[in-house]
This record gives C-alpha cells, sequence and structure tokens, in this order.
C-alpha cells in the first residue's frame, strides 16, 4: 500500500520505517529541512537499537522516502498518519494539539480519492472527531475517513513492540476505514498479532488508561519500597511474590527513583486533565502525579543522607542521566531534578552516561561530562546509580571503593545486592531494601 506519515519523531519515524519493512511504500514527511536532510542523508535523529539499519535497508529498496512536499505525499497516499508532536501545553497540563490540527488542516487540502487519516499521536478523548471536524471545514467535498491507531512502543525498544505487539488497537467508524486498516496491518495479522477493533473514543481511552495504569504500577511499587525500607523488608522480594500472581504480573513493578521519559508524565497529566474537564476526575492518576514528583525529592534527601547532609565542595558521580536505558531521552528525566539539587548545594557532579550526553550537555550545564566509571568516581565522596544501563551492572566494587574518597553509593536502581556492596567496603544505600 502507499502510506503516508506526517511527523518524523520518534513515533512518526519509527512507525514509517517499520511500515515499510511490512512491505509498504512510505513517504516520511516533515516541515523541517535540516530533519529531511538528515534523514536523507541516512542519519536518524534518535538512538532506537536497530532502526537506523532497518531505515537504510528500505531506503535502498525504494520503499522509504523523506519530503519536504505533504501535498503531493498527502495525494499519493491511500491513508496518512498524523504522528506529530503532541507535547504538554505550558500551565495547564493539557495536551498541545497545535500540530495535530495544523496537519489535519494541510492534510485537508491536499486529498485525492478516498483516504484514512489515521492519528497515531497521543491525544484525549475526543480528537480525532475533532479531526474529522477540521478536514470537513477546509475540505467539504473530500472523501475520507478517520481512524485512531494509539502506538504502544517503548523508548530503546520500538521496533520490537512494533513488530510484535501483544495487541494494535484501531479505532474506526466505518466498514471501509477497517477494511483500509486490516490491509495496512495484515502482515501482523498473519503473525497472529491481536487488533482490536472499537470506535473512536474507546481507541483514545486505551492509550491513556493503559500508560496512566503502567504509571501507577510503578508508583504504587515506589512507595511501597518506601514502606519496606521502614519495616525491613526486602522491595525486590515484594514485587517477585507479587508479580508471581499473575493477574498482577512482574512487569514495571521494579522500584525506583520515579517515572521520566516522553509519555507517562504528558499522558498521566493529559489523563487527569481530561477527568477535570468532564467533571469526572481520575483521581487515583492526580496522586500519582503528585508522589512521582515527590518521589524526586525523595532521591535527593536519601543521597545528602548518605553524604553526611553536606555535599559542598565534594565530589559526586552520577552514573546514568537518561530516563531509563537503551534511549538518548533525557526528557522528565528524574536526573533533571536529582542533578542540579545536587550542583546548587554544592557538589562538583561528574556524569557518566552512554547515550545521555548528547542531549545532557545542555539540560545539565554544570557537571563534568566523563567516559569511563572509574574516572569519574576517583577521588569521589558519593556514587549514585540513576539509570540501570548495562555498561553500570558489573564493574569492580572493590576497585571502584578504592579509587573513592569515601565509599559510599546511593543506587537508585537496586542493581547490586547490599551485601556485595558492603562487602566490597561501601556504605551503601538503595531502594526498599
Ligand atoms: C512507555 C510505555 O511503556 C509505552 O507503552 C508507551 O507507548 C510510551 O511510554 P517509555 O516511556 O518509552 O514507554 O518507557 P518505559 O519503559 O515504559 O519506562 C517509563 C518509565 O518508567 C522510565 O522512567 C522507567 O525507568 C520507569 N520504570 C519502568 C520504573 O521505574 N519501573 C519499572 O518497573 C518500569
Amino acid at each position: 500500500m502507499q502510506l503516508t506519515m506526517i511527523g518524523t519523531g520518534y513515533v512518526g519515524l519509527v512507525s514509517g520505517v517499520c511500515f515499510s519493512d511490512f512491505g509498504h511504500d512510505v513517504i516520511c514527511v516533515d516541515k523541517l529541512p535540516e530533519k529531511i536532510e538528515a534523514l536523507d542523508r541516512g542519519e536518524v535523529p534518535i538512538y532506537e537499537p536497530g532502526l537506523d539499519a532497518m531505515m537504510a535497508k528500505n531506503v535502498a529498496n525504494g520503499r522509504l522516502k523523506f519530503t519536504l512536499d505533504l501535498k503531493d505525499a498527502v495525494a499519493a497516499a491511500e491513508a496518512v498518519f498524523i504522528a506529530v508532536g503532541t507535547p504538554t501545553r505550558r500551565g495547564d497540563g493539557h495536551a498541545d494539539l497545535t500540530y495535530v490540527y495544523d496537519a489535519a488542516r494541510d492534510i485537508a487540502r491536499a486529498l485525492k480519492g478516498y483516504t484514512v487519516i489515521v492519528t497515531k499521536s497521543t491525544v484525549p478523548v475526543g480528537t480525532n472527531r475533532e479531526v474529522e471536524r477540521v478536514i470537513r471545514a477546509e475540505n467539504p467535498d473530500a472523501d475520507f475517513d478517520v481512524s485512531s491507531n494509539p502506538e504502544f512502543l517503548r523508548e530503546g525498544a520500538a521496533i520490537e513492540d512494533f513488530m510484535r505487539p501483544d495487541r494494535v488497537v484501531v479505532g474506526v467508524q466505518s466498514e471501509r476505514a477497517k477494511a483500509v486498516m486490516a490491509k495496512i496491518y495484515r502482515p501482523l495479522a498473519l503473525r497472529e498479532a491481536p487488533i482490536v477493533y472499537t470506535d473512536l473514543e474507546s481507541a483514545e481511552m486505551i492509550k491513556y488508561a493503559a500508560n496512566a495504569f503502567l504509571a501507577t504500577k510503578i508508583t504504587f511499587i515506589n512507595e511501597i519500597a518506601n514502606l519496606c525500607e521502614k519495616v525491613g523488608a526486602n522491595i525486590q522480594s515484594v514485587s517477585k511474590g507479587m508479580g508471581m500472581d499473575n493477574r498482577i504480573g512482574g512487569k514495571f513493578l521494579h522500584a525506583g527513583p520515579g517515572y521520566g521519559g516522553s509519555c507517562f508524565p504528558k499522558d498521566t497529566k493529559a489523563l487527569a486533565r481530561i477527568g477535570q474537564e468532564h467533571a469526572s476526575p481520575v483521581s487515583i492518576v492526580e496522586t500519582v502525579i503528585k508522589i512521582n514528583e515527590e518521589r524526586k525529592r525523595q532521591m535527593i534527601d536519601k543521597i545528602m543522607y548518605l553524604c553526611g547532609d553536606k555535599v559542598r565542595a565534594k565530589k559526586i558521580a552520577v552514573l546514568g542521566v537518561t530516563f531509563k536505558p537503551n534511549t538518548d531521552d533525557m526528557r522528565d528525566s528524574p536526573s533533571l531534578t536529582i542533578i542540579p539539587a545536587l550542583v546548587g548545594a554544592g557538589a562538583d557532579v561528574h556524569v557518566v552516561d552512554p547515550q545521555g550526553r548528547k542531549e545532557g550537555e545542555e539540560l545539565l550545564p554544570s557537571v563534568t561530562w566523563v567516559e569511563d566509571v572509574y574516572e569519574a568516581v576517583a577521588g569521589a565522596e558519593a556514587v549514585v546509580v540513576l539509570t540501570e544501563w548495562n555498561e553500570f551492572r558489573a564493574l569492580d566494587l572493590k576497585r571502584l571503593a578504592g579509587l573513592m574518597k569515601d565509599a559510599k553509593m546511593a543506587d537508585l536502581r537496586n542493581i547490586y545486592d547490599p551485601a556485595e556492596a558492603k562487602e566490597a567496603g561501601f556504605e551503601y544505600v538503595s531502594i526498599g531494601r
């Protein structure tokens, strides 16, 4: 099929590349010339394992193209995907839909023949109907349907999640549109990936409710971890014991410094707003948002406590700044709260992160970036594990302790065993243990 993807950000690029790998002909459109020029040079703007190879392969076989020309790309397409950003609007926490409606108007003016306009960006419930109204107003004669097709891609595992999804969610309002969507996802259907067909509003709600539930699950185990510290329980055993109940499941039950990323913070805020707007508050999610913010302060207190409540002129090594491993994304990362607080208290912070420096450099101006962990900890009073990159999981703890001025470790991702850390000479604090 001929598909067009509007937006070459995280969702648009990954989806466009994967659709072309299905065998569809895909044109990815962006407004920014420098983005299209970089993509045409084969440069992938995000760190996503495997994406560059898959992109190069499909560009080479002519199934994947990049262009600034939305008009031609839309005219040629049987389905046009809106995959533009829907950032949290400053102030009111609403999802900013400016780019979505701008794209809808641009698409409306370029439509030729029956086309399905598919919103893949995460949008508040009711947005797809509004997209339909916007297109109808812009081009009353257009022959089209809209469809809601939210993505469930985890950064660092996006291709895996696209190619082997737990399910595909498709909101449609006509058999015609359903047939087009079924054809688009036929390669996955052949692999028995379940496709949930539903109405537009339910498809939109599934996305928000799923992300908010995952954020809630993480926040729940984070609070249980706090209590474990008080009563002397071990959160890793608690998670394991809970997770064996298949009604709960073991995933997303790992206590840490709080969730970050470009989705959970944005989607929980947007869902809370939708609840407030409709006088049906999702108060659990409102509480989750508050707890997650407060947790970052708790992590700062934990580190300060480890350092005797004084970090002025002390060197502190921080391992990991991205919001999770296998990504270069820093959006809403706990490090963006924790590190400035340490710097503000006078600490001399040295940072190691396999992928974080690219974005982190301007977000964390007053830290020293170091490639090697052992160099970063030399002479340090404390080392803080903030992101569980594999590179940090098998360090020589004895050597690490020997290099430090004070062998103190705040392991905020529980990657080490307390007994081993203590045996290596560390004064060691972690999460829920
Ligand atoms: C998430 C959803 O998983 C994905 O389905 C959706 O499409 C986009 O948002 P992502 O934000 O890329 O994906 O990362 P994810 O792996 O979900 O982690 C989100 C945050 O939760 C990270 O900060 C991570 O460190 C944290 N987390 C995750 C925990 O603290 N504990 C866990 O057990 C799992």
